[in-house]
Parts: C-alpha cells; sequence; structure tokens
C-alpha cells in the first residue's frame, strides 16, 4: 500500500505487516490492551504530577547506558554475536535496509551519494556504521556508552578499513558537547533505533537541533522514531529504566512539525510497523533536509 501526499516531492510509504493468522490477532490485541495500561498509568502520574524530573531523567539514562552490557542484554546496543543475534544474518540486515531505504530517499529528493562526512548518532555496536562506511570518507559515531563505541571501532576495522572511522563518547545530559568536536558543515545525519530511548520529547527537540547545526545547507538529516497510534500523544517521563524502549513517542503527523519547527524541511516518510530484524512496532522514518539559505 502506498500514498502519496502533500506538496511534490514529498512522499508518504506505509509498509503493511502480515496479519493473516489468529495469533498475530490475538498479539495485537495483547499489545493494545498492555499500551491502553500504560497510557493510564502516564497519565495519571501526570496528573498527580509524579512525573521524574528532567535532569534525574538524564542521570538515569547516563546510568542505564553505562551498565554492562551482558550478553542476554547486549539487545540494547545491538551487540554481533549476542543472543538476540545468533543469527548473523538479522543483524547484517538492521543495517542493510537502513542504507537501503536512504538510497531510495536520497534519489526521490535529489540528493547525491556517495558523500564525504557522515554522523551516525547513538552508533551503538556499529550495525548500521559497517554499512554508511561504504557511502562516506568520514563517519563520526556517536554514543552515550565507551562499550558501544569500542565494539563499534572494532566492527569498522573489520569491514569497512578504508572509511576514517571517528567513534565519540557523549553523556546523556549534554548531547551538545559534540559541537566543539565534530567541524560543522556534514554531509548526512543519521539516528536509527535511538530516539525512543532519549529521556523525552524535550531531549529529542535538542538533538534535532544539534543535527541542524551540524548539516551543511542542503544537507540530508535521517531518524527514525517510534510513533503513537492513539488519540493523546504520550511521553513516558517517569521510570527511565522500566520503559527504556518507549520513553519518547511521537504522532507522526507531530515529529513532522517538529522537524519544521527545528528550521529544518522534512522530505520523505516511511512507516514500518513491524521490523522484522527486532522484536519491535510501529516506526516511523523521517528524512529532511536543512535549507539551502540557513
Ligand atoms: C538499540 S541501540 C541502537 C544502536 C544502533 N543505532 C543500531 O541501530 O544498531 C541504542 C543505542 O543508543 C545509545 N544511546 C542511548 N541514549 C543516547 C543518547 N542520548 N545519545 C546518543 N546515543 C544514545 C545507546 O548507548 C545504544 O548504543
Amino acid at each position: 500500500m502506498e500514498w502519496r501526499v502533500g506538496p511534490s516531492r514529498t512522499h508518504f510509504f506505509l509498509y503493511t505487516p502480515p496479519l493473516d493468522n489468529k495469533d498475530a490477532v490475538q498479539m495485537g490485541n495483547l499489545r493494545t490492551y498492555l499500551r491502553m495500561a500504560r497510557h493510564a498509568e502516564d497519565r495519571v502520574r501526570g496528573a498527580l504530577r509524579l512525573n521524574d524530573s528532567q535532569s534525574k531523567l538524564e542521570r538515569d539514562a547516563q546510568e542505564f547506558w553505562t551498565r554492562q552490557p551482558k550478553q542476554q542484554s547486549s539487545f540494547w546496543w545491538h551487540l554481533r554475536g549476542s543472543d538476540p543475534f545468533v543469527d548473523d544474518q538479522l543483524w547484517l540486515d538492521i543495517g542493510k535496509k537502513h542504507v537501503n531505504m536512504y538510497i531510495d530517499a536520497a534519489r526521490m529528493v535529489g540528493f547525491e551519494r556517495p558523500v564525504e562526512t557522515i554522523v551516525d548518532w547513538g552508533c551503538g555496536g556499529g550495525a548500521n556504521a559497517i554499512h554508511f562506511g561504504a557511502e562516506c570518507k568520514t563517519l563520526y559515531g556517536i554514543d552515550v556508552s565507551q562499550d558501544a563505541l569500542d565494539e563499534s571501532v572494532k566492527q569498522m576495522q573489520a569491514t569497512q578499513p578504508q572509511c576514517n572511522y571517528v567513534p565519540i563518547k557523549i553523556d546523556v545530559p549534554d548531547p551538545e558537547s559534540v559541537l566543539g568536536k565534530i567541524p560543522a558543515g556534514i554531509d548526512m545525519f543519521y539516528c536509527l533505533y535511538v530516539w525512543e530511548v532519549f529521556p523525552s520529547q524535550a531531549y529529542g527537540q535538542r538533538i534535532l537541533e544539534i543535527a541542524r547545526k551540524l548539516l551543511k545547507p542542503g544537507g540530508l538529516g535521517y531518524v527514525q522514531i517510534k510513533y503513537e497510534k492513539d488519540v493523546w500523544t504520550r511521553s513516558r517521563r517517569w521510570g527511565y529504566t522500566r520503559g527504556v524502549a518507549n520513553m519518547t513517542r511521537y504522532r507522526v503527523d507531530q515529529f513532522w512539525e517538529l522537524i519544521q519547527a527545528a528550521g529544518l524541511q522534512p522530505r520523505h516518510l516511511v512507516l514500518i510497523p513491524k521490523p522484522h530484524e527486532v522484536p519491535d512496532f510501529d516506526y516511523a522514518y523521517y528524512f529532511f533536509q536543512k535549507p539551502m539559505d540557513a
């Protein structure tokens, strides 16, 4: 199924999941009930002002991502060869899918590739970097986990030795520190399988602002978020370590408008309700550009 909406060269796609058996329908119902329960709890906490402060959420996030990843929990930063990725093809599919989506989107919006410089925000164990390394001369891998960065260096050295890979460690409360470490004027910025673990929507807005500052005019941004399907928009804003994979979500139209609010031009949107490589749902991918006159 495919829609095209908005001005010319602005695109909207929906990939529908197969829901043709009883189990899938039952799983869908269960997920809906759980989501409603989560919503109710979030609203009660919001009404009673039981949310965590912004600084507590950021501190908890840093603490969470600094933990030594155990083999079974290494899913959090997508460690190659760990239990969730005993099937190496699944791990390879993450970056392969993402680079293919980038190639399609670049063609649609008229963005020339390969490029000189790319930023990978939240690079984890390098699942995307090893594919995007073939798309640029210098790739900056940004992460809040030193273990993840070390692993990404290992993967890059093994697969993309010709690419100048620059790992940069940041702390959750101070993402702006990268602005002093990466020269402005980069060609492409991507952030995949990370935005939903940001502490809040306000934090997400800071990252969009950083992307705008880093990109050159005409540069391309590529961000995946998890979208919200219910009538109200929810961001969890409490208990970071209990709900890390769903901390920050948006309505599909809302994130489009937040990109605009950050002074960037949304160009293309892809929805994937059920990605095959990870056990998760409701992924929206946005492509946007920094205006030429910015
Ligand atoms: C699920 S992994 C995804 C890794 C990689 N992007 C991928 O697709 O395989 C999430 C990664 O985001 C990193 N992360 C968490 N919060 C972050 C933040 N505020 N800024 C940058 N990276 C962050 C984590 O350390 C972890 O490596």
